[in-house]
């Protein structure tokens, strides 16, 4: 039989509380350095259709961090939601980052042609489910060999191998972890995939392998459900995390709200960019011999994504506080982990509540 190795997910991990002379949680620096961008707070919200566009990157730019301008409409579309942030940016006389995504191939080496002409981008992101590959290389040389300064943002990676791969490929910001997304069932319909916990520590432990790698930012992307989860990736390697579900129900968002008959109340449509639904209304069905790899569901209806945002970057500070850093770095460094069992995740969320 093949050697298997374990791997790791969010949940069978934990960080033991160390000796600490942070003793606010204002002390921790939350500022880190995606692709050359220098950000506030290590969150960047997903190119996905329900997820951003620009009222998303501008507020997640106003914070201090990045959304990236989905790829699922047209470039003309793609460069009205990039203006809309580049007037803002303007207007406050503060950085907010202009990224959007594309895919590989040679239309979408022409939406890139278009959003350069158009915008002064600080990076894009070629958005792929397997990264790890030939296109992948292919596509990061094209985009720049049209811009030469481009920075790039490439994925989805799922292990140190992929993140040396692309990281010589030329790509500046590596989004990491398979399968992991809340509506993604690409395990499940291939049985591939590696927990995102565990592609983040293999990604940075390949990051370490070598001085020349560091400056290439790891984003653990899919999954994050907690701030603690934030904190984990964070301390396991991450520069920033990437999300959709947890601001996918926001205000700032712009998926579709719908009357969910079942709840009775309304609520934001969030699906796969692989789901049948994605692939039914923008490609007219799924391609014959394909499966779809991700699912559509209602969240219902949230607040702003800033409350969201202050509530994870606050799990943040007070997870710092725990470990006496006051740097992103200094998680890294301090932080120990623990192998749990399940009944230590158990007793880890709250119980014994009930419902009023
Ligand atoms: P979430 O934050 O757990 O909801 O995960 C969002 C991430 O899931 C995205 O940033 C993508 O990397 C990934 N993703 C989005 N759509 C799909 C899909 O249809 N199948 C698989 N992964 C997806």
């Amino acid at each position: 039989m093949k050697e298997i190795r374990e791997a790791l997910a969010f949940d069978d991990v934990m960080m033991v509380p160390t000796y600490t002379e942070v003793s606010s949680r204002s002390i921790p620096d939350l500022s880190t350095n995606i692709a050359g961008i220098s950000l506030k707070i290590p969150i960047i919200s997903s190119p996905m259709d329900c997820v951003t566009e620009s009222g998303m990157a501008i507020l997640l730019g106003r914070l201090g961090g990045i959304g990236i301008i989905h790829r699922f409409m047209s470039p003309e579309d793609q460069i009205a939601n990039l203006s809309c942030v580049a007037v803002v940016e303007e207007f406050h006389n503060r950085k907010i980052p202009k990224v959007a995504a594309i895919g590989v191939g040679l239309d979408e080496l022409d939406r890139f042609r278009k959003l350069n002409d158009a915008i002064e981008l600080d990076a894009i992101a070629i958005d792929i489910a397997n990264g790890h590959s030939l296109f992948m290389r292919e596509m990061i040389g094209r985009v720049k060999e049209i811009s030469k300064d481009i920075r790039v943002i490439a994925g989805n990676v799922a292990t140190g191998k992929g993140f040396t791969y692309l990281a010589e490929s030329g790509a500046n910001a590596i989004r990491v972890a398979i399968g992991g997304g809340s509506i993604c069932k690409t395990r499940i319909q291939t049985g591939f995939g590696v927990p995102s916990f565990q592609s983040t520590c293999d990604a940075y432990a390949a990051k370490q392998s070598n001085i020349k790698y560091k400056d290439v930012s790891i984003i653990t992307d899919g999954g994050i459900r907690y701030p603690g989860d934030f904190v984990k990736s964070i301390a396991a390697g991450a520069d920033a995390i990437m999300c959709g579900k947890i601001l996918a129900a926001t205000e700032e968002s712009p998926a579709k709200i719908v009357f969910d008959e079942i709840a009775g109340i309304y609520s934001k449509v969030y699906r796969g960019a692989a789901s049948a639904e994605i692939q039914n209304e923008k490609r007219g069905g799924l391609k014959q011999g394909t499966c779809a790899e991700g699912v559509q569901t209602l969240l219902p209806l949230g607040g702003s994504a800033f409350e969201i945002i202050e509530e994870f970057c606050g799990g943040l500070r007070s997870g710092m506080t725990y470990c006496n850093a006051r740097t992103l770095q200094e998680l890294r460094d301090n932080a120990e982990f623990v192998r749990i069992t399940s009944a230590g995740m158990l007793e880890s969320h709250a119980f014994g509540t009930r419902k009023e």
